[in-house]
């Protein structure tokens, strides 16, 4: 059987709010998210290895059922109640690690539209963004891509308009940030801002960047950690470029600006990488299915 291949894109948050604390341990969340061209590639192959198992390019990316991409192969088993001798799962990332970028969600969610396809699509798109919401917060978002509020912890998803055309250009600094620390951090300090997600929302509808990028607001960026003092050093860098927003995504590291000028965005780029290893220019992407 020919091996399965699928593109795994990167997210960003446009905005980032949390609205409250659940009895679960997680936050309820609001945030327009969008899909950028950053991506990992996958390779999904049957065998006869008996086991279900993912192999990667860096070395520390566990194999097991610690990587979402497996737990997510084996839930769509389950779910449509097939076997497999064996399987392996290959992941070329490209997404940077720990960057609030959702790679390993992202690679769950591009290995549930592969096993779709190995299995002739057994599953409609809605069914398989269900499935996703069991494996991580952002694996459902994943799934579909595009441009979605979502809301809940993450996973109760509303599609919206196509982010207009635009540069994006990331930075993600060396350290990386744990996503429960920052939660621990957050829920320590009354929150001073909000997104003005409405406002987001209704630049979306009308099309107009300019109005999105003086909206986009991160409340991570809020905590009371040494590490944001980067954070805002890549976002002046940004500003010096002629960025019209600048924000963290997710639980960061990563830091992202916004242009409609190209040259702009490849000069910003360029002047970063000096400093910082990991940093990119990317696109918006539509949504995937
Ligand atoms: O679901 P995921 O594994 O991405 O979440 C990682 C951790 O982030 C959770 O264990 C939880 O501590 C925190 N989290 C949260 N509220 C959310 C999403 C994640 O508190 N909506």
């Amino acid at each position: 059987m020919k091996d399965i291949k699928e593109k795994a894109y990167a997210k960003i948050n446009i905005s980032l709010d949390i609205t409250g604390c659940r009895d679960d341990g997680y936050h309820d969340m609001m945030m327009v998210m969008q899909t950028v061209s950053i991506c990992d590639d996958i390779k999904i192959s049957l065998n006869d290895s008996g086991t279900i198992r993912a192999y990667s390019n860096l070395r520390f990316i566990p194999g097991d059922d610690r990587n979402l991409a497996v737990r997510a192969a084996k839930r769509y088993l389950e779910e449509i109640g097939e076997r497999v001798s064996g399987l392996r799962i290959d992941i070329r990332k490209d997404i940077p690690v720990g960057a609030g970028m959702g790679g390993g969600s992202s690679d769950a969610a591009a290995v549930l539209r592969g096993m779709n396809r190995l299995f002739d699509d057994r599953l409609s798109p809605d069914e398989l963004q269900k499935l996703a919401e069991n494996v991580g917060s952002d694996t459902a978002f994943c799934v579909k891509g595009g441009t979605a509020l979502a809301e809940g912890r993450g996973e109760i998803l509303t599609e919206l308009p196509d982010f207009p055309d635009c540069f994006f250009v990331v930075c993600k600094p060396e350290f990386s940030i744990s996503t429960p620390e920052l939660f621990k951090k957050i829920d320590a300090v009354p929150l001073r801002h909000h997104p003005d997600t409405c406002g987001i929302l209704d630049a979306l509808n009308k099309g107009n960047l300019k109005e999105i990028c003086r909206r986009m607001y991160n409340v991570f960026e809020d905590v009371d950690d040494r590490r944001m003092r980067t954070v805002a050093e890549i976002k002046n860098r940004l500003l010096d470029f002629g960025t019209l927003g600048s924000i963290m995504t997710g639980t960061g590291s990563a830091v992202f600006g916004v242009f409609e000028d190209k040259n702009k965005a490849q000069l910003a780029a360029e002047s970063l990488k000096q400093d910082y290893r990991f940093c990119f220019t990317a696109m918006p992407v539509k949504k995937l299915m």
